[in-house]
């Protein structure tokens, strides 16, 4: 495999779209949005710049990388002789269920379609396709060029000899992948997510105010970053929408979103993304904050 599209060009696409193009692949990125493209790749160009000044890279492979990428507003265009698609369009089912079925309509019968949800089910959005042995899910972590996990998801009907060609794929990307079954929230967020909802419940109690209960993970649990800041970088809307998945999936009242988060996100409270979450964002304090937090 060796010529990619890259299927969104936002948080996650342009991170992925970057990580492939670094290794050697030809990438296409696509998104409906010129916009989101031009921001794709200011970001990718910037992030890359970051890697020449602390030497990780040499200038030449900052050069070679973005020449590996070519944008796209046209799908059709985009996936056009790629043997991988990897989709990591906006979080909603209906869409991607669209862009899957048109995938399988236009690309290749031989190409390979994954997507880096965090949610929605590899099963149901293979089941729209032709070709349910070769879609697969491809979960990359944020920041994409950084983080080693990549979460391979197998759907109930993905082949073995796909899910061997993602796992050395991913290697051959320099990550870790981690292959895990199809149920509702996979493994990462299956962990991560309740716990982010029971620091939430905690607050909701009055057990301990948001730097309390940040500190206690960050120096009693070694954890980089409290959960109730994790929440903010995550944004609360998308920790709501992933335990909605885990509750509707498993009926259990243990995923069951704290009020409080619930109240948070209807009252437009989603973290970073907003400028307010369970700490302020706004402009002035945005800078202090948000350098110390992010790993470059
Ligand atoms: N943000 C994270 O930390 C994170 C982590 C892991 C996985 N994910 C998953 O990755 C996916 C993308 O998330 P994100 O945070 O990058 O979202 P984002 O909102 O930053 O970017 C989504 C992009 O998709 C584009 N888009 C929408 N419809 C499209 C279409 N039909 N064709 C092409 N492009 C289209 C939008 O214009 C936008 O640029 C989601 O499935 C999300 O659950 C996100």
């Amino acid at each position: 495999m060796k010529n990619i599209a890259v299927i969104g060009a936002g948080t996650m696409g342009n991170g992925i779209a970057h990580t492939f193009a670094q290794k050697g692949f030809k990438v296409n990125l696509i998104d409906i949005s010129e916009k989101s493209l031009e921001k794709g790749i200011a970001t990718i160009s910037g992030n890359l710049d970051r890697m020449v000044a602390k030497e990780t890279i040499s200038e030449q492979d900052k050069q070679d990388t973005l020449a590996n990428i070519k944008t796209f507003t046209q799908t059709e265009e985009g996936v056009k002789n790629v043997d991988l698609v990897v989709e990591a369009a906006t979080e909603n089912v209906d869409l991607k269920l669209k862009i899957f079925k048109q995938l399988d309509e236009i690309t290749s019968s031989n190409t390979i379609l994954a997507t880096n949800t965090s949610s929605i089910s590899i099963t149901q959005i293979a089941a729209v396709t032709n070709r349910q042995d070769k879609v697969i899910g491809m979960h990359f972590m944020n920041p994409v060029p950084i983080m080693k996990l990549v979460e391979i998801i197998r759907g109930y009907n993905t082949s073995d000899e796909v899910t061997k060609a993602i796992m050395d794929m991913s290697e051959t990307l320099g990550k870790v992948p981690v292959e895990v079954n199809d149920y509702p929230g996979f493994v990462a967020n299956r962990i991560l997510i309740p716990m982010i909802n029971e620091s939430i419940e905690a607050l909701y109690n009055g057990v301990a105010g948001v730097q309390e209960i940040d500190t206690v993970m960050k120096l009693g649990m070694a954890h980089p970053m409290g959960p109730l800041q994790l929440a903010d970088f995550i944004g609360l809307d998308v920790c709501l929408s992933i335990l909605n998945v885990m509750y509707n999936g498993f009926k259990n009242p243990k995923y069951a979103p704290c009020p409080l988060l619930i109240n948070m996100v209807t009252a437009g409270k989603l973290g970073v993304k907003s400028g307010e979450g369970f700490y302020d964002y706004s402009e002035s304090k945005k800078a202090e904050k948000v350098s110390k937090s992010f790993i470059n």
